[in-house]
């Protein structure tokens, strides 16, 4: 029991203790003296009793300190599941729950670190594993050194490269050691170059631009968002059936600009929408897929739309398909960056 707890103060708590503990004292003093009790026993009396008083009301108010100088202990350990507890409504309270909130914290960052450790060994063993057998096939004669196997070889290099230069660049993002150079461009020349870029290795769909207004600007990293745009058009262009189209537009104006990128493949279930911005998460179908990415794309496409202070999200096309909406600032921020405050 802690009867203390319901204050909102420590100070408010120690003034009711030394109030009761003073009270106790007196009214034992006053009694034992009316009765004739000899005056030391009182003092013995009244000291014990003011004592068994404190440490009653008292009880639960330091705790909590010791309770998180354990945990805290135990974290050091790399232990992050200890809680301690927190129903006390004063400042160690408050030290108490912002304990417990840091404590879920470093608990999901070790999740995800552990996740991210899982999840890149993986994906590295596989195009290892691939190689290795191959070369050893090789060397045991068992395959030829064909134009065939060398392009196997070549493809999984080429994943193993373009993974690891992925996670390069997602630590950069996360870190912040790139800063994003930032400049006004118009739309329809960047949006041109990444349906241009993509049509290089992209035959069986139609990718088109649409921009309204045509000298639509925005303001931005123009390297970064390219990046973005790149990436939203290969994932259509891959989940796209052959002949299908893939529209990428844009409209808006001062204010804010609107990127799209629309696909006639099967879309992404809406249960799915917030989850394909995790690192490496994959649909089902593309995570069994040898030819599917490593689901890296569109994480770190949403570090660059968030330093941009943009948003993406996914919603759903009828009767079938996939729209990815990118919103970013338009040339309005420049000038409201530019303008002095006072
Ligand atoms: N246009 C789309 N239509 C259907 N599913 C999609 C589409 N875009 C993304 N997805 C789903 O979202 C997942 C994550 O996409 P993301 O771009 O992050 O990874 P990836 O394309 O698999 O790999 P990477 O881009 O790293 O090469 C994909 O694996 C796929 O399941
Ligand atoms: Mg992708």
């Amino acid at each position: 029991m802690r009867p203390l707890d319901p204050l909102s103060s420590i100070k408010t708590k120690l003034g009711v203790v030394i109030v009761a503990s003073v009270a106790v004292t007196v009214a034992v003093h006053t009694l034992g003296l009316r009765a004739g009790v000899p005056l030391v026993l009182v003092g013995i009396a009244s000291g014990a009793l003011s004592l068994v008083m404190i440490q009653f009301l008292a009880h639960g108010m330091t705790s909590p300190l010791r309770e998180m100088a354990s945990a805290a202990k135990t974290m050091a350990r790399g232990d992050y599941s200890r809680r301690v507890t927190a129903t006390s409504r004063d400042e160690v309270g408050d030290l108490a729950r912002a304990f417990n909130s840091m404590a879920s914290e470093l608990e999901e960052v070790d999740r995800m670190r552990r996740d991210l450790i899982a999840n890149v060994s993986h994906e590295l063993r596989t195009p290892i594993s691939a190689l290795q057998a191959v070369l050893e096939n090789l060397i045991d004669g068992v395959e030829e050194p064909d134009p065939v196997t060398f392009t196997t070889m070549h493809e999984q290099v080429q994943r193993l490269g373009r993974l690891v230069s992925q996670l390069l660049d997602l630590s950069r993002l996360e870190s912040g050691s790139v800063p994003l150079q930032r400049t006004t461009f118009r739309v329809e020349d960047l949006l041109e170059q990444a349906v241009r870029e993509s049509k290089l290795h992209s035959h069986n769909v139609h990718l088109s631009v649409r921009v309204s207004p045509l000298d639509l600007s925005a303001h931005g990293d123009p390297e970064r968002i390219h990046q973005v745009v790149a990436n939203l058009i290969e994932n259509a262009v891959r989940h796209s059936p052959d002949d299908a189209e893939v529209v990428v537009s844009a409209r808006g104006n001062q204010r804010r600009v609107t990127i799209e990128v629309e696909d006639e493949g099967p879309g992404i279930p809406q249960i799915e929408a917030s989850r394909v911005f995790e690192r490496f998460y994959r649909a089902d179908a593309a995570r069994s897929s040898t030819q599917g990415g490593t689901g890296l794309g569109l994480s770190i496409a949403r570090w660059i739309v968030d330093l941009h202070a943009g948003e993406i999200r996914v919603e759903s096309r009828d009767p079938t398909g996939c729209r990815m909406v990118v919103e970013l600032p338009g040339i309005e921020s420049l000038d409201a960056r530019s303008t002095p405050r006072d």
